[in-house]
């Protein structure tokens, strides 16, 4: 029963190394990790076997996007004495298990996940006709599994993942009973990080390809200065207009990272035109400095000692792989192939 609770205590979730990150990761994803953290036995990994599901033809970046990433994630406050933080690629049984799993999903399985199609439409310039493309959703199952995570920490895009995770172990613990009993593979339920949406500075959702990101490493003038072009309540066209905080994209950012007493403020000034948009961008400014600074200090000595966060996924990498090697033992049981020597039956018939 112990044992149980403890594997429902362990968290799992996983991000591709994307380049740099900026406030809508944080917001979306890393502000939770952070807090689960403190409640729970969190892996953290760095999907790097992912990146080449479309970056195959050139995957010169994929190693430092690695290391970048994991920086952020220092910086916003993941704390290795605290979690597991790890490099997919360094512990070769989530590609045992992968492989394990591909003999048993059929192919329907795959290519009705909803991101086979969208991205294979979005990516139209690469050629994704490949096996691991199509596979990769079986990795991320992999992923998940080979730690027997109870809770998977993802945003909407990433729910039929973890719905065929699920079905996966269903699949397998049906093949393959644990021995003397049991499930090898808990079902994992996804966690999905309520965030609400962080427009950017054209007041689209913020993202990369559309350049409108406040990055974790944008020093305070920079932060000034974006904000100060940031898109406001176009009805608020002159000083003397009264605006509408709800339909502005800097009233968003106030509701996300404002003291009560500021957003009570912006939205009194506001409306009755007793503010000016400038005074309150710069209050923004002041919220969104505040978050960062602790960040970016935090940044400071893993910059002046380059080889420091390599150290901490390596040191990651190794609980990991122990961990993984523990559930590989069972599964490679259930499957009568375990590594170890058995004497030959005896043949009872003869
Ligand atoms: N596919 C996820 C994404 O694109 C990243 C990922 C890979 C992941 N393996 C995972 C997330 C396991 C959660 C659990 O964002
Ligand atoms: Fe937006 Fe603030 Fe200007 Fe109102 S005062 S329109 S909330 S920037």
């Amino acid at each position: 029963m112990a044992d149980s609770i403890s594997k429902n205590r362990r968290v799992l979730s996983g991000m591709r190394p994307t380049g740099k990150l900026h406030l809508g990761h944080f917001v979306g994803a890393l502000a939770n990790w952070v807090k689960l953290q403190q409640e729970y036995d969190c892996f953290f990994f760095v999907a790097d076997w992912h990146a080449l599901t479309t970056d195959y033809a050139d995957p010169s970046n994929v190693k430092q996007s690695s290391v970048d990433i994991v920086l952020d994630w220092l910086a916003v406050g993941l704390d290795p004495k605290k979690a597991t933080i790890f490099i997919q690629s360094h512990v070769p049984q989530h590609a045992e298990l992968h492989l394990l799993f591909s003999m048993v999903t059929p192919l329907g399985w795959l290519e009705r996940v909803p991101s086979y199609k969208e991205v294979r439409e979005n990516l139209a310039d690469r050629d994704l006709n490949t096996y691991g493309f199509l596979g990769y959703p079986l990795l991320q199952s992999a992923d998940i599994l080979i730690y027997q995570a109870g809770y998977v920490p993802v945003g909407q895009d990433q729910v039929a993942h973890v719905e065929l995770t699920r079905e996966v172990a269903r699949r397998f613990n049906g093949f393959y009973p644990k021995k003397p009993g049991g499930e090898v593979f808990p079902e994992p339920q996804p966690l999905l990080t309520k965030s609400p949406k962080l427009p950017g500075t054209d007041g689209r959702k913020m993202s990369k390809s559309y350049g409108n990101t406040i990055m974790l490493t944008d020093a305070e003038p920079v932060v000034r200065q974006k904000l100060k072009t940031m898109v406001t309540d176009p009805a608020r066209v002159r000083r003397t207009d009264p605006g509408n905080p709800d339909v502005c994209p800097v009233g968003d950012l106030h509701k996300i990272f404002s003291s009560a007493e500021t957003i009570a403020k912006v939205d009194a000034g506001c409306r009755s035109a007793g503010i000016g948009c400038i005074e309150c961008k710069g209050w923004a400014a002041d919220a969104l400095v505040q978050i960062l600074a602790p960040m970016q200090e935090r940044r400071k000595q893993y910059e002046n000692d380059p080889k420091l966060a390599w150290d901490i996924l390596e040191a990651g990498s190794q609980k990991a792989r122990t961990a993984a090697e523990a559930t590989m033992v069972e599964a490679r049981a259930a499957m009568n192939m375990s590594l170890e020597y058995e004497a030959p039956k005896k043949d009872q018939g003869a």
